[in-house]
């Protein structure tokens, strides 16, 4: 499977970085060894999936609401993203779990609510720094999964260390390695050889300079950017940094 190198704006960005970026994005697209989206504020959705019409790469939305439609001031739904040209969502970053205090629970119902809607879902995952510290991140990732996982998934997973986003920091190698590990278990655990099949984004700090040794671990079936898909040039030097799929990668989901 090719791996997944997606961009995840936050609250940053205006129509005229949304065209900025579709075009660049256009026209390296074809030429990568990976699948590319980019998940822009909501208000330039529509105008970077409109732009992006007819190009490999798709769009996404940040988050979205459990329901469908309703009385819910300021809030999105999947449809909604959908209907404004997104074809994924991620949910349960670690920023609205903090900001929002959102729940397992909830992500679960925001996962479930994606995929009714026809979207490719992103569930985020990861320990904070004094849970990793405690040696506690296997419990931590563990819970979030059981939690925040609808019964039938076939979406990816983001594990995302809430020390390593935006700070320039990010795991060892052989710890990445280890968690991208112990979440494929997981994953088999429960979902069965559906499971060995699910893409694992690694997300915090990617960078050019360290994309191609993370995009290269077993088990690491993508990257989920942060700062780094603001600039087109570091973005596109990331996703020309995955690794091409192989037989041998295919067969672990990479
Ligand atoms: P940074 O790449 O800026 O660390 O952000 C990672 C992230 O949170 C992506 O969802």
């Amino acid at each position: 499977m090719r791996s997944l190198v997606a961009g995840n704006w936050k609250m940053n960005g205006a129509t005229a970085d949304a065209l900025h970026m579709a075009v660049a994005l256009r026209a390296a697209a074809a030429s990568l060894p990976c699948d590319l989206l980019v998940c822009p504020p909501t208000t330039v959705l529509h105008t970077i999936a409109n732009a992006l019409i007819g190009s490999p790469v798709a769009a996404g939305g940040q988050d979205c609401h459990p329901k469908a439609s309703g009385a819910h001031t300021g809030d999105i739904s999947a449809a909604m993203l959908r209907d404004a040209g997104a074809r994924w969502v991620i949910v349960g970053h670690s920023e609205r779990r903090a900001d929002h205090g959102e729940s397992d629970a909830l992500v679960r119902a925001k996962a479930e609510a994606g995929a009714a809607a026809g979207l490719s879902v992103i569930v985020c995952v990861g320990e904070t720094e004094a849970e990793r510290v405690a040696g506690r991140q296997n419990d931590v990732v563990g819970a979030q999964l059981a939690g925040s996982l609808p019964g039938h998934f076939t979406g990816v997973v983001a594990y995302e260390p809430v020390w390593a986003i935006g700070t320039g920091r990010t795991p060892t190698e052989a710890d990445v390695a280890a968690m991208h590990s112990f979440i494929r278990g997981v994953l088999t655990a429960r979902f069965g050889a559906a499971g060995t099949e699910t893409r694992i984004l690694y997300g915090g700090s990617v960078k050019p300079g360290n994309a191609k040794a993370l995009l290269g671990l077993p088990d690491v079936g993508g990257a989920l950017v942060g700062g780094a898909s603001l600039v087109a040039a570091d973005f596109l030097a990331i996703a020309a940094a995955a690794p091409v799929a192989t037989l041998s990668n295919t067969a672990a989901g990479g």
